[in-house]
């Protein structure tokens, strides 16, 4: 059976809604097909040469274009691996690892992750931050939150507060922050490629509710962000309602701005009009990921500044 009936067999309003964004044979091989394992080094814990020098002994490594640390690598089980449990690599999805590429957080800064379990942006964000600064690493989901704690731990991420708020409980601290990763809870179809489930439990309904929290936790996070900072909105997830719609709300509410991302990554066009909506071209800047334009999860990423002076 090829992977487009064995989607349309699992779940057929899921077919029929995003055969009308990419309708490919590839797109829905990909949409299926098992990942990859790519990891980060922890340079937190050792130099990158030296991590990478040690698994090439025996693993083979392949390079990720868009972020240094990361790699694509050719084993089975992960936990098996002493590196793994030492925190001197992280197992981490490779298009995950963009997010905080596109934060760009500086030693020294304040900065808030504020849907961060598991941990693996916080882990990434806390390295490019070199441990210095302070990271507010939220989630309100208190078993996520515990294995949040234990993977940074793992990771000697040391200038974490961990909290679990509703995000949204942010939007308090006006101006406060240098950087914010809102990686927000979406729909996850970008996991199915992971677990099937997400294909078979997905309903319309979810991509509402979804949207909706989601409009709510940005709306919270530009509140939160310094005149002159950086917000990272990110989903796994491909619906147009969970991401376009979603920056198209803060930039019509707000004066935030959408920057333009520099990245060697493959994309797939943006989303301009979706039921009867009509999206600016300006979202062009965001990077939409599908699964088929690097063999990774579906993403997509949003940069958004907030103009110096704004009150
Ligand atoms: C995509 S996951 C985050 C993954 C994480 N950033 C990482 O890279 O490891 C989304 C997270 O949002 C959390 N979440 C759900 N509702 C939330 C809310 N109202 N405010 C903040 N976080 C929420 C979920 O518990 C989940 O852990």
């Amino acid at each position: 059976m090829s992977a487009r009936d064995r989607v349309r067999e699992a779940n057929p309003a899921f077919y029929e809604r995003y055969s009308m964004l990419e309708d490919t044979d590839e797109f829905w091989e990909f949409l299926i097909k098992p990942l990859r394992q790519s990891v980060r080094v922890n340079t937190l814990k050792a130099p990158l040469e030296v991590v990478v020098e040690r698994l090439s002994e025996e693993f083979k490594l392949e390079p990720i274009p868009w972020v240094r640390e990361g790699f694509f690598i050719d084993v089975d089980n992960l936990a098996r691996v002493p590196e793994h449990g030492l925190g001197l690599i992280f197992g981490q999805e490779a298009s995950s690892m963009i997010p905080p590429v596109v934060l760009g957080p500086r030693p020294g800064e304040l900065v808030l992750d504020m849907a961060a379990a598991p941990g693996s942006k916080t882990g990434q964000i806390a390295q490019y931050m070199e441990n210095e600064g302070c990271i507010i690493a939220n989630d309100p989901k208190l078993s996520r939150a515990n294995v949040l704690i234990a993977n940074l731990n793992r990771m000697g991420v040391l200038i974490a507060r961990v909290t679990t708020r509703d995000g949204a409980y942010f939007g308090r601290f006006e101006n406060l922050f240098d950087r914010i990763l809102l990686d927000a809870p979406c729909s996850s179809v970008g996991m199915i490629r992971k677990r099937w489930k997400f294909l078979e439990g997905w309903r319309l309904k979810g991509v509402i509710r979804y949207m909706n929290v989601q409009k709510r936790l940005i709306l919270a996070a530009y509140k939160a962000l310094k005149p002159g900072g950086t917000l990272v909105y990110s989903t796994c997830t491909i619906d147009p309602l969970e991401n376009e719609e979603v920056v198209d709300y803060i930039l019509r509410k707000t004066d935030a701005r959408l920057e333009p991302i520099d990245l060697p990554v493959k994309t797939s066009e943006p989303v301009l009009e979706w039921e009867g909506r009509e999206y600016p071209e300006e979202l062009r800047k965001a990077l939409r990921i599908h699964p088929n334009d690097n063999d990774t999860e579906a993403f997509f990423v949003a940069k958004i500044t907030k103009p110096e002076g704004e009150g």
